[in-house]
């Protein structure tokens, strides 16, 4: 199968890209815009692959996505290209419309042109917002609260309305929170880690007990492989890990695995309309036979030392256009914090 990943050089794209490529009869061609999260280190192993192509460019551009899906023969199409930071889709909504929503019907209009077989929209947990109790089935009703949650239930809905109204086979998979190695360090998970490698101060938002169920991105990248091969077209998939925890035990995690001080910890302003859980009904994709491989524990701890023995790769990026955003969004913050728990 010949396949066109977006955003391959992201961090669950970067992943994906090399785990598609393990099945030898698969060919992958890579589409990435490469702003600020978008990273060719991720993918530095690759280069002179045989079955592997690079294209640099954005999906909002309708003419290089046509062109690319007829010159590389593309069969099927993994939307990973995404603006997938909570905060900083409440500084700037606007490019996440953009690229989320407007990006992600480029690539259905040339899917639909093309006669595509297959086309995976890799979709978040957040769509169905917060769930104080329970867990979000995929029939549920989406209920997004984040300009970034928002703009990506537009594009998981427009993606099924395809299905719907053209016959396209297309298939969502809505991932829970996702760490590991190469994720961009603003996310919770890398920015706790490097941060406390650098005895930095750790911003935890409000109370800390918002949860998130924590999915390791090797189980993560073999779902949406799976939902590829065998989902149903139409269908949406949920894959959690069931590893909910709040965000202060995972704190603690990391500072204990890295044996440093519950003093780096500030407890900072809140970030505005804060979903405090998520927590997804998987019994769906079960049925297809995907279960996570990783627990919590063990993927936290391999994660925590490809941080610690990449540190060239994390520190490249927390010394140029982050400490500008860093600043924007903890400066103030970290100011007025209280220390300690
Ligand atoms: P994040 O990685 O941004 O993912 P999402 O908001 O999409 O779930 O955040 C995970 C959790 O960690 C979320 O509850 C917000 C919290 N958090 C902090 O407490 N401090 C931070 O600096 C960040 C980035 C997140």
């Amino acid at each position: 199968m010949r396949i066109l990943v977006t955003g391959g050089a992201g961090f669950i794209g970067s992943h994906l890209v090399r785990h598609l490529l393990a099945e030898r009869e698969t060919h992958v061609v890579n589409l990435d815009a490469l702003r600020y999260s978008g990273n060719l280190d991720n993918l530095k192993d690759l280069d002179g692959h045989a079955r592997y192509r690079f294209v640099h460019g954005d999906i909002c551009d309708a003419a290089l996505v046509d062109r690319t899906v007829r010159e590389q023969r593309i069969e099927a199409i993994v939307n990973c290209a995404a603006e997938t930071h909570v905060d900083r889709s409440i500084v700037e909504p606007g490019g996440f419309v953009r690229t989320d929503v407007v990006g992600t019907s480029v690539l259905l209009e040339a899917a639909r042109t093309a006669g595509i077989r297959r086309f995976v929209q890799v979709s978040t947990d957040e769509v169905y917002g917060d769930v104080p109790s329970g867990r979000s089935k995929e029939s549920d009703p989406l209920a997004p609260r984040s300009p970034y949650s928002a703009s990506k239930a537009g594009a998981d809905l427009l993606a099924l309305s395809y299905f719907t109204t053209y016959g396209l086979p297309v298939l969502v998979t809505r991932g829970s929170n996702t760490f590991g190695p190469n994720q961009y360090p603003e996310k919770f998970i890398p920015l706790f880690v490097t941060n406390a490698i650098e005895d930095q101060p750790l911003p935890l938002y409000g109370d800390g007990l918002q949860q998130r169920d924590w999915l390791y991105v090797q189980d993560h990248c073999e779902g949406i492989a799976l939902v590829l091969g065998k989902g149903e077209p139409g269908q949406a998939y949920n894959l959690g890990a069931g590893e909910e925890r709040p965000n202060r035990e995972v704190t603690e995690a990391i500072l204990g695995l890295l044996g440093k001080s519950r003093s780096l910890v500030r407890h900072v302003t809140d970030r505005p309309g804060h979903d405090r859980r998520y927590a997804l009904d998987c019994g769906k994709i079960a049925t297809l036979g995907w279960t996570p491989r990783f627990s919590f524990g063990e993927a936290l701890k391999a994660t925590v030392a490809w941080y610690r023995d990449n540190a060239g790769w994390w520190q490249k990026i927390k010394s140029g256009e982050f400490r500008a955003y860093y600043e924007k969004m903890y400066g103030a913050r970290l100011r007025d914090a209280q220390g300690g728990r």
